[in-house]
């Protein structure tokens, strides 16, 4: 089929055609202020899987149907709440859709078999009065072929389409650049379900309380499904990888730089784009303006497609207004592949044997946190690291081996000489710091938690933005080092006497994090917990700080 283009401004017809596919049951794509849609008739099983065949879309993602006013809602929506007349109100027509339980006449085969309807009436005049001539909803998703990104032209939407619908409106670029937000009025409070062109924060406004779905910022586990279907299909991809690097723009923007090798791309703020001349960039618009940043996202995202390409990074940006929206399309372009270009917080970790520290560990590693096993790390160290060798031979003549360090020979030096022992601790204490301070250095994870018993004394506590001493009651403790390494009590006894008591983690650490679990599940949520209270924490701090 040869694919016809309108031009409301020149064509005088264009409404009245238009009108007339619709209602014959073709395919039309539509402008709208958030992406360009491509429409049929909502309440026409035929057409609506007309748009599923042309897209390659799933069967089981629901479309969206689009009316010219509230005055339409009760027409296919049943126990309409006041909250929807509210939103109406004030954002309709606009990037808005609203979920709401499906009236009967709307085919389940246009909400891919589910008992509610997302509604929206767009910002764009000619389409409302194409809906309005044509007299029935159109449903329409965004007009790109499944999984490509959304196109905000009819060239792009051409690009997609041409040869398999009848015709596209052509309204010019779209305004808002991202698809509407979507929010559902079904569930109590209402929840965000998709981020799109009017803010989070408008919503809140009206609503109040407002949830944020899972799916807005995480990628899905296998098999988990997301309340909009649609938010589990991998989306807005180039053909080329994509990561995301978030956090301060300088610093995101460096970060890239550091790393950037040649065929590679960049999308990137405006005021970033001369640090990478000499390699493909797509500029989102300037840094404070999220909504620049809107209309130009899906444009950076498709344009790399055919360029060669190999990698791209995204600059993105913070959550604030149209950013959340934004950060959603870039990362779900990257499948959610994300570094943080931000130092990381550093969060020391020690305490006596029994407490609990793995389990506080794996709370730290569900924030995403990276860990350094210090004691690990020196093993690692003794067999790799040719300075600390070096100064071992030089203090303790021959202890080396392939392997590491002969025990037995060095502990025979150390243990009975305390200036040995000292002269050892020393050296040891030069040579963590330096290794713990370069996998800092290398890490993009946002925080990064340092396990070491011997935190203080081997000043690995001035890396630290807290130190966190983790402590049991002894009875506890003494069952689990028990069961733990299959000792007697005595031994047990024995070894808890041997190490620090709690007074000492007490005076040296900035906090106290107490194992009374009656489980380690329990433990391991209190700690998240405990780990989440500090990190909100630090981050009040460093805005303070970053606003004197
Ligand atoms: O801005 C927009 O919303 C654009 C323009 C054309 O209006 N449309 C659009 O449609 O983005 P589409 O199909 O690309 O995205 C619709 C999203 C999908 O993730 C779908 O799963 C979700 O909305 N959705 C639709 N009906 C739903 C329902 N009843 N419950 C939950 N999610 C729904
Ligand atoms: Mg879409």
């Amino acid at each position: 089929m040869e694919t016809r283009i309108f031009h409301p401004d020149r064509d005088a017809n264009t409404i009245e055609e238009a009108a007339a596919i619709i209602r014959s049951g073709g395919l039309l794509g539509i402008p709208t202020e958030t992406v360009y849609g491509l429409g049929a008739d909502a309440l026409n099983e035929e057409a609506v899987a007309g748009i599923f065949r042309a897209k390659g879309r799933p069967q089981d993602n629901p479309l969206i149907i689009h009316v010219p006013s509230a005055a339409w809602l009760e027409r296919y929506c049943v126990s309409v709440p006041d909250s929807a007349y509210a939103l109406a109100e004030r954002f309709w027509p606009g990037p808005l859709t609203m979920i709401l339980p499906r009236r009967d006449n709307v085919p389940l085969r246009t909400t891919g078999g589910l008992e509610t309807v997302g509604v929206r009436c767009p910002d764009n005049p000619v389409t409302r009065a194409i809906i309005e001539a044509s007299g029935v909803p159109v449903a329409a998703p965004s007009g790109n072929t499944s999984g490509r990104p959304s196109p905000t032209t009819a060239a792009h939407m051409l690009e997609d389409m041409d040869g398999k619908i009848d015709a596209i409106v052509d309204g010019g670029p779209c305004q808002v650049g991202v698809e509407s937000t979507i929010v559902d009025l079904t569930v109590t409070p209402p929840r965000l379900l998709r981020p799109g062109g009017l803010p989070l924060e408008a919503l809140r406004d009206v609503l109040g309380q407002v949830a944020v779905d899972r799916a807005v910022t995480e990628k899905l586990g296998e098999g988990e499904r997301p309340r909009a279907p649609g938010m589990k299909y991998r989306h807005y991809a180039p053909q080329a990888p994509v990561t995301v690097v978030t956090g301060h723009a300088g610093r995101s923007a460096a970060w890239i730089r550091d790393r950037l090798a040649p065929g590679d791309g960049v999308i990137c703020f405006d005021e970033f784009a001369p640090l990478f001349a000499g390699h493909a960039v797509h500029r989102l618009g300037p840094m404070g303006d999220s909504s620049a940043q809107a209309r130009h996202v899906f444009d950076a995202l498709r344009t790399f497609d055919g360029t060669g390409v190999e990698r791209i990074y995204a600059q993105c940006p913070d959550d604030a207004g149209l950013g959340l929206a934004v950060g959603n399309r870039l990362r779900k372009a990257a499948g959610f592949h994300t570094v943080n270009a931000e130092p990381p917080v550093v969060i020391g970790l020690t305490g006596p044997t029994g407490a609990g520290k793995t389990r506080a560990l794996h709370a730290l590693e569900r924030l995403d946190g990276l860990i350094l096993d210090c004691d690990a790390l020196y093993h690692r160290m003794l067999r790799t690291d040719g300075a600390l060798r070096a100064d071992l031979t030089d203090a303790f003549g021959d202890v080396l081996t392939a392997e590491g360090v002969d025990r037995m020979k060095l502990g025979g030096l150390v243990f009975a000489d305390p200036a040995a022992m000292d002269r050892l601790n020393r050296i040891i204490f030069t040579h963590i710091p330096r290794a713990v301070l370069a996998e800092i250095a290398a890490a993009t994870a946002p925080i990064v938690g340092i396990d070491a018993i011997n935190l203080f004394e081997s000043g690995l506590d001035r890396l630290c933005c807290r130190t966190v001493g983790l402590l049991a009651p002894p009875e506890v403790r003494l069952r689990r080092i028990m069961a733990r390494d299959g000792i007697t009590e005595e031994y047990a006894r024995l070894r808890i006497a041997a190490q620090k008591g709690d007074d000492y983690y007490r005076e040296h650490c900035t906090d106290i994090l107490v194992n009374d679990a009656a489980s380690a599940a329990e433990f391991e949520n209190k700690a998240y917990a405990f780990f989440c209270h500090m990190m909100e924490e630090i981050r009040n701090n460093k805005e303070e700080s970053d606003h004197e």
